[in-house]
């Protein structure tokens, strides 16, 4: 059994990865935000909410404890947030990250300049490219709400390929690599409909 923490964890991406991790995976989950009046459990055998801002270390470390993988869900403040994520792992001993960036934090799509708004999403898939962590890096395009489940994958150096994804289809490629022990570890990962 694998225990999954989800960081900012009522985020749109965030949710219906929860709902995939119970309907698809025997993984249990700690779902981790701010306010957490919020989310209402969705199976409390399987799933523990905890509140707290993964800019505040010690909850953010008493959360890691006992969890196999961290699953990061962020927007904001997010190179902070990276730096916190990374030094929490660090002394609590947890080292399987994904962490959910953009595309275009390279440069990487054809046809595009990069931006500057893209800095913060840049600068922390930098912190975490920097540690030892094994961590997976997802530079999603635009995400949809259709039912395909369609993954085109392009490593870092290759050209991003199409626009957009299925929030399913993330939600799906998030599972397999949480419970998948080795799964493109330390690796930054384009992902769009295939
Ligand atoms: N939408 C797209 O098409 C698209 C495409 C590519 C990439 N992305 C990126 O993919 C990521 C996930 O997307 P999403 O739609 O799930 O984003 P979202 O709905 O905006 O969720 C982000 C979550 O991060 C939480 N958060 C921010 N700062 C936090 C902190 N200090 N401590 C704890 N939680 C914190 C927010 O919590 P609160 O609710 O408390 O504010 C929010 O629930 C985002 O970075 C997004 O920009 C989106």
């Amino acid at each position: 059994m694998t225990n999954v923490l989800i960081l900012g964890a009522n985020g749109q991406l965030a949710r219906n990865t929860t709902r995939v991790f119970l309907r698809d995976t025997d993984a249990k989950l700690r779902l981790y935000l701010r306010r957490a009046s919020r989310l209402s459990n969705p199976d409390p055998k399987r799933v523990t909410i905890v509140e707290g801002d993964v800019l505040d270390r010690k909850a953010l470390e008493a959360a890691m404890n006992g969890q196999d993988v961290a699953y990061a869900n962020l927007s904001g403040a997010m190179k902070q947030q990276a730096e916190h994520i990374v030094a929490a792992m660090h002394s609590t001993g947890l080292k399987r990250l994904i962490f959910v960036s953009s595309m275009g934090i390279y440069g990487e799509v054809p046809g595009e300049r990069y931006r500057s708004v893209l800095d913060l999403y840049r600068d922390s898939a930098a912190v975490i490219e920097a540690s030892d962590l094994d961590s997976t890096i997802l530079r999603p395009g635009w995400f949809t709400h259709d039912d395909e489940l369609s993954c085109q994958i392009t490593q870092r150096g290759e050209p991003f390929k199409g626009h957009d994804v299925s929030l399913n289809s993330l939600s799906d490629l998030i599972a397999k690599l949480a419970l998948t022990p080795g799964m493109e570890s330390r690796r930054s990962l384009g992902v769009s409909r295939g």
